[in-house]
């Protein structure tokens, strides 16, 4: 038995939810070995311009308590994106030690993405996701003044590296990937990156049965683009890994097929699976988001949770839905939000 929370949140997260959460009804009435419950939270914008706050003042000790969180999007021209961001999803994924996210690349047959390449591209970006260059250590001296001068640095720990190489390389292994490439830049950034290159390397020499490389991040992007169907598991610092993933899912079709995950690989608490698109205002309301990535993020939650069937099930039904030409317009089609999940629900169905 497991138990979910759900926040929709602002914008299309709500119109994307809906159709992952009738899946999810769909799923675990046809199959009994799957024992879930779920809580919707209506923690947002919306209800910052109620309560004055994103999420209750013990939102954190509420969703503790739930085996996995499922995340829509967060964003309204009305409120700060500082806010909603910094005040909701910021404080899960510290709070609760989510210091991986995972991005499967994977291309989908029917997609029209910009490379065309005729090949298997299927590899996963796994991101250390707590330190790097995301730290807010740092100042900015003479504001307004011509000599004005800003910090910022990068904090890299041993350990957080070692722990990120190391959910990298077990991945690697359990899914049978045969490659890691770590994203590096030792050549110029010489303290962090040089500690990023010698924990990981001292991770690697665990893994026997699986290539080890080290690419510099410049050189990376281009091979994303030439060659990406060469990768397995990429392994990237905070702000490489966040670039690296945006490219990544532009090269297999864009934002709306483009699901993510917040690991705590500890499982000391719950980790949250998210689409990687935020709550669009410019589409919103008028039921033509892409409910892919959300249903895909959902598929995500359950391997999480070991129901690989189910999820094994959900992707094959997108593809089925995709070749058949069942999509929203981001993807060239004219189906609405409500079409597309109706369809990947039908599919799941009758597998
Ligand atoms: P966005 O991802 O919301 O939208 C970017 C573009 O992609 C828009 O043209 C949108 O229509 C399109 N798009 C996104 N998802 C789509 C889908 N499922 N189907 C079809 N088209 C889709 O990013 P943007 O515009 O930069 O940000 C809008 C708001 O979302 C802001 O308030 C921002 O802070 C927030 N945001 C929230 C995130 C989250 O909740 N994790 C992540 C990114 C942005
Ligand atoms: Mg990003």
């Amino acid at each position: 038995m497991h138990n979910i929370a759900v926040i929709p949140g602002d914008g299309i997260g709500r119109e994307v939810m809906e159709e992952a959460l009738c899946l999810l009804e769909e799923i675990c009435k046809t199959n009994s070995l799957l024992t879930i419950e779920w809580e919707i939270f209506s923690w947002s914008s919306e209800y910052y311009l109620q309560h004055g706050e994103m999420m209750p003042k013990n939102g954190l000790d509420t969703l503790k308590k739930y085996d996995a969180i499922l995340f829509g999007a967060i964003g309204d021209p009305r409120v700060a994106d500082e806010v909603s961001i910094w005040d909701l999803i910021m404080p899960i994924r510290k709070g609760f030690e989510q210091y991986i996210n995972f991005r499967p690349i994977k291309q989908l047959a029917g997609i029209n993405a910009p490379l065309q390449i005729d090949k298997d591209i299927d590899f996963v970006i796994i991101r250390e996701n707590a330190e790097g260059e995301y730290s807010n250590m740092g100042g900015n001296l003479y504001q307004g003044t011509s000599q004005e001068m800003a910090v910022q640095n990068t904090v890299m720990t041993r350990e957080g590296v070692k722990k990120a190489s190391a959910f990298a390389f077990k991945y690697a292994r359990s899914k049978n990937y045969k490659k890691v490439t770590s994203a590096t830049k030792s050549n110029a950034i010489l303290h962090t990156m040089k500690l990023w290159d010698r924990e990981v390397a001292s991770v690697s020499s665990n893994y026997e049965d699986i290539h080890f490389e080290s690419v510099y991040i410049d050189a990376l992007t281009a091979y994303f683009v030439q060659r990406p169907e060469e990768f397995g598991v990429v392994l990237a610092s905070n702000l490489f890994g966040d670039i690296l993933s945006d490219l990544g899912s532009s090269i297999v079709g864009g934002l709306g097929v483009s699901p993510s995950a917040n690991i705590n690989p500890e499982g000391n608490y719950p980790s949250m699976f998210e689409p990687v698109h935020g709550s669009a205002p410019d589409i919103a309301g008028q039921g033509i988001a892409n409910p892919i990535a959300q249903v895909w993020s959902l598929a995500l939650l359950l391997e999480h949770l070991g129901y690989e069937q189910p999820a094994d099930a959900i992707l094959q039904s997108i593809q089925h839905v995709i070749q058949e030409g069942i999509v929203t317009p981001d993807l060239g089609g004219t189906c609405t939000t409500k079409q597309v999940g109706k369809a990947i629900r039908d599919q799941v169905k009758s597998n």
